[in-house]
């Protein structure tokens, strides 16, 4: 099944002033790259070619800078401009001559992800309706919490509760069905003034098509959300790629890899890159 992705890149970044005063915070490194690259490379590896990157007014020109077309990675994207932060749901509105009738990958642009994405491709393959995924932590009640029986049926779906059901939090990484967008348009705003990511979910829920993966140990979700959380997420990044030699979400590695451009296109977008250790290793990788 045809799938396109949609990256949500915009909102306020309050929470990271005053680092966020003139940048986004999406834009922000993680140790060695944009904070947006990691999203975007989840999106690649699991096949995704398709992908409309939303921000703010302000910041969507920046994104178009940074990330151009997506003809260097063997991608296609495209932007569009989030009028005001109305909440998470407003991207399948936003998206909606984008999604057409396909199924759509929603990651948010702060979400770092990493280890095997098997768990991603499956629900790609598998999902009917809505596919969202539940990750154990400590602190569940900074997310949306997800509470289910032992046979996989959601049982409750709360955003930031006080008092968690679960520990597993609701990363941001969803796939639905292109019912989303009517999905979207028709639930209420929440008394925050947001259309909630969690509503569509309870949406998906009520018409018996949600279905909650479990995403296993061997995969790490980070959270950038605070400067401490942005650091250490950096030394996460930092401590993986030193000991093994890979870069972790190198865009034009990812799109050789998967066969998206040939190695004379990889050639030509790493030779044009100006000198850094980024372009050593890219040309280091295919010697
Ligand atoms: O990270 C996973 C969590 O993300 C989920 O568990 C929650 O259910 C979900 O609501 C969300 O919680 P956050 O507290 O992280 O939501 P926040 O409002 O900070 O928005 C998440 C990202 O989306 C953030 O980088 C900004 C962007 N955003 C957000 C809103 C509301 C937009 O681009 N536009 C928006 O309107």
């Amino acid at each position: 099944m045809n799938t396109k992705g949609i990256i949500l890149a915009g909102g306020s970044g309050t929470r990271l002033y005053p680092m966020t005063a003139v940048f986004s915070k999406q834009l922000q490194a993680v140790y060695d790259k944009p904070m947006i690259y990691y999203p975007l490379a989840i999106l690649m590896l699991a096949g995704i070619r398709e992908i409309l990157v939303i921000s703010t007014p302000e910041d969507t020109p920046n994104y178009k800078k940074l990330l151009g077309d997506g003809s260097n990675w063997g991608i296609s994207l495209s932007y569009k401009k989030q009028d005001k932060p109305g909440g998470i749901a407003e991207a399948f509105i936003y998206g909606e001559d984008f999604i057409e009738k396909s199924q759509v990958c929603l990651i948010l642009g702060d979400n770092i992800f990493y280890g095997k994405l098997d768990f991603l491709r499956n629900a790609l393959e598998q999902n009917k309706g809505g596919t969202i995924f539940g990750y154990p932590v400590n602190e569940p009640g900074a997310y949306g919490v997800v509470e289910f029986d032992k046979d996989g049926n959601v049982l409750s779906i709360e955003e930031k509760p006080k008092a968690p059901k679960s520990k597993y939090a609701i990363p941001g990484l969803y796939v639905f069905s292109k019912d989303v967008v009517k999905i979207a348009k028709n639930i209420d705003r929440s008394p925050r003034g947001e259309l909630e990511i969690t509503d569509v979910q309870l949406e998906y829920n009520r018409r018996g098509k949600l279905r909650v993966e479990l995403i296993g140990r061997g995969i790490a979700w980070l959270d950038t959300g605070t400067p401490e959380s942005l650091m250490e997420a950096s030394t996460f990044i930092h401590a993986i790629e030193k000991r093994q030699g890979h870069k972790i979400a190198c865009l034009e590695e990812i799109a050789l890899e998967m066969n998206f451009i040939s190695l004379r296109q990889y050639l030509d977008t790493v030779n044009n890159l100006p000198n850094c250790s980024y372009k050593d290793y890219c040309l280091a990788v295919v010697k």
